[in-house]
């Protein structure tokens, strides 16, 4: 496992370093959910699949950007599940992006990830790795990361971060997000994941959405790549995960690979209003 987390610092600085001088533009290609591959994209995804390739525990990689599973030791342990680049087509107008990553033990399934990571491209670039708690490291000036604190989520917070297109809302999710707004809840959405959960677990609590709409009752963020890892910083960290009626997002079930679902993070007070919300 450390093996695979020191090749994730690698790959955090060479995507940062991509980012930074590599040319913009999209590709002429659709990745499996439909959207429109960015150059960067599939830089990304290359960068992460060479690194990982040299690994002897990974038995096989899958990403937002691959069609299919992809083998790579047969003797490996671990499946690594992965969103290359995080919230890419905010990298136009200079926002933080990110690159998340779960690790599976020998199958693709919910209780099999046994630790995630993600790297967050901002101002600074910082990491947050995660098997028994979530823990942050910055990337220091001696080009080495260094180890900051570990995060913990509080019982309530201040943040609520909510995605998808308001036309498309339940009556019930309105009504949940009102009431934060008239508990005095600030909005945070950036439009990156990655960022906005990084900001959420950094000041201690709130909620990030991402609801089923009219449009899409399987919303849009990804389980395997996306959901999944981020449920696991966050239930480590304290806070609580559901899909709107579940106790939490390991309670789904992965038949496909690209499958989406609605998903829900955050403190636990938060969490909980939700679901009584969403039950009534
Ligand atoms: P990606 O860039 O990997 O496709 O992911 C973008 C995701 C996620 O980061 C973000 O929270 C969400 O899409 C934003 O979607 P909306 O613009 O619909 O809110
Ligand atoms: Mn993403
Ligand atoms: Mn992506």
């Amino acid at each position: 496992m450390n093996e695979i987390f020191k090749s994730i610092e690698k790959i955090a600085i060479k995507i940062s370093n991509a980012l930074k001088y590599t040319e913009l533009g999209y590709t002429d290609h659709k990745n499996q959910t439909g959207d429109v591959q960015l150059k960067l994209d599939v830089l990304s995804d290359k960068i992460i699949e060479e690194e990982f390739k040299k690994i002897d525990s990974i038995k096989a990689i899958i990403s937002e950007e691959k069609d299919d599973i992809q083998d790579i030791n047969l003797d490996g342990k671990y499946i690594v599940a992965y969103d290359p680049l995080d919230g890419s087509s905010l990298v136009d107008v200079n926002f933080a992006v990110g690159s998340i990553f779960g690790i599976y033990e020998h199958e693709l399934k919910p209780k099999n990830l046994v630790a995630s990571a993600y790297a967050i491209y901002g101002p600074r670039l910082e990491l947050v790795i995660c098997i028994d708690k979530p823990q942050l490291y910055r990337f220091a000036e001696n080009k080495e990361f260094k180890f900051i604190k570990d995060l913990k989520l509080a019982e309530k917070g201040k943040l609520n971060s909510t995605g998808a297109s308001q036309w498309g809302w339940s009556q019930k999710h309105r009504e949940f997000v009102k009431k934060l707004f008239d508990e005095k809840y600030r909005l945070r959405y950036s439009g990156a994941m990655v960022a906005d959960l990084h900001q959420i677990l950094l000041k201690g609590g709130g909620i990030f959405s991402y609801p089923a709409t009219t449009d899409a009752p399987k919303a849009k963020l990804r389980v395997v790549f996306e959901v999944l890892p981020f449920a696991y910083i966050y239930e480590k960290a304290g806070g609580k995960t559901t899909d709107g009626n579940s106790n939490s997002l390991f309670e789904i079930e992965i038949k496909e690979v690209h499958q989406t679902t609605p998903c829900f993070f955050g403190s636990s007070y938060e969490i909980e209003t939700l679901k009584k919300i969403y039950k009534d």
